[in-house]
C-alpha cells in the first residue's frame, strides 16, 4: 500500500499528458475552446523583459534579441506550466486533508481551476517541455509532498499564490498578445480567490512547533532564492553572449536594476505574513535576514 506522500510524489512527477482516446474526446469538450499555440518571441518585448537599459542587450544584433524574447518568454510560459501542473496535485491534495465538506468543495474546485490553467498554458506551449532542474520547482513540489494540511495552507496559498497574483498581473498587464494576455487574466483572478481562502483559514496560533520550524526551513529556502536576484535570466543572457568579463554581471544587475526589484519583492512577500498575522513566523525569518536581497 503507497503512503499519500508516495502517491502525490508520483502524481507531481507525471509528464505525460495523452490518456485514451475516448478520455481525450471528453476532455476536448468539457475544455471546449482551443488555445493557439504561442509565439514565445511575441509575447513580451525587452523592456517588458526588464532588459530595456541592459547595454549588451541593446547593443546586440536583431537575431541575438529575437532569441532573447523568444528564449525568456518561453521560460515565461515553462515555469507556469510546471507551477499549474503542481497545482493540481496541491488542490487534490487539500481536498483530502479538508477538515469539513464545504473546504472540500472548495479545494475540489480550486482543482478544476488548476486544470483549466495546466490546460490553456500546455496547448500554448505545444510540444516544448520545461527542464527538471528548476529548482523552484523542485522545492514546490517537495513543499507539495511532504507538508500538512495548515503548512500547505500558509506556504501555497498565502505565500505562494500571493507571489503569483504579482506574477501573473505583472506578466498579463505587458502581454503584447491579446489572447495570451485574457488568459493570464483569467488565471490571475482564480489565483486571487485561492490566495484569499488560505488567508480566511490560516491561523498562527493553530501551528504546532514541528509546523512553525517546517515553515521556517522552507520560507527560508524560497526567500533564498528571491534574495539572490534574476539569476535565471542573467543565466539566459550570460548563455546568449558567451560569458561574462569581469565586472560585466554586476553591471547587467546594475542595469536591470535589479536590487530595487528584488526588494519590492521581497516586501511584497513580507507583507503576505503581516496580511496572514504571523508575527511569531513574520519575527523569525527577520531575525536571519531573509528579507534583504543578498547580492
Ligand atoms: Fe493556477
Ligand atoms: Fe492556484
Amino acid at each position: 500500500m503507497q503512503t499519500i506522500n508516495e502517491i502525490i510524489k508520483q502524481s507531481l512527477e507525471k509528464d505525460r499528458a495523452i490518456s485514451d482516446a475516448g478520455v481525450e474526446r471528453i476532455l476536448d469538450k468539457k475544455l471546449e475552446s482551443r488555445t493557439p499555440l504561442a509565439d514565445c518571441s511575441e509575447l513580451w518585448s525587452l523592456a517588458d523583459l526588464g532588459l530595456s537599459q541592459v547595454s549588451s542587450v541593446n547593443e546586440a544584433s536583431e537575431a541575438s534579441q529575437l532569441r532573447l524574447r523568444h528564449v525568456l518568454g518561453q521560460g515565461r510560459l515553462r515555469e507556469a506550466w510546471s507551477i499549474e501542473k503542481a497545482g493540481m496535485s496541491f488542490a487534490a491534495k487539500m481536498s483530502l486533508l479538508s477538515e469539513s465538506l464545504n473546504e472540500q468543495k472548495l479545494y475540489s474546485l480550486f482543482a478544476a481551476d488548476e486544470a483549466r490553467h495546466f490546460h490553456c498554458i500546455d496547448e500554448s506551449l505545444g510540444e516544448q517541455r520545461p527542464d527538471h532542474n528548476d529548482p523552484f520547482i523542485n522545492l514546490l513540489n517537495e513543499i507539495i509532498i511532504t507538508a500538512g494540511r495548515r503548512p500547505l495552507i500558509f506556504i501555497i496559498q498565502v505565500v505562494l499564490e500571493g507571489w503569483g497574483i504579482d506574477h501573473y498581473a505583472s506578466m498579463s498587464k505587458t502581454c503584447r498578445e491579446p489572447g495570451m494576455q485574457r488568459l493570464l487574466h483569467a488565471i490571475l483572478s482564480d489565483e486571487a480567490a485561492h490566495h484569499g481562502s488560505g488567508l480566511a483559514l490560516f491561523k498562527e496560533a493553530e501551528l504546532t512547533q514541528i509546523e512553525q520550524d517546517y515553515i521556517f526551513e522552507m520560507m527560508t529556502a524560497f526567500l533564498g532564492m528571491v534574495r539572490i536576484g534574476p539569476v535565471g535570466v542573467l543565466g539566459t543572457l550570460e548563455a546568449e553572449f558567451g560569458g561574462w568579463a569581469p565586472g560585466q554581471r554586476a553591471r547587467v544587475l546594475a542595469e536591470m536594476d535589479a536590487e530595487a526589484d528584488t526588494v519590492r519583492k521581497l516586501n511584497l512577500l513580507e507583507s503576505f505574513l503581516v496580511k496572514a498575522r504571523a508575527p511569531k513566523l513574520l519575527e523569525r525569518l527577520k531575525q536571519v535576514d531573509a528579507f534583504s536581497p543578498c547580492f
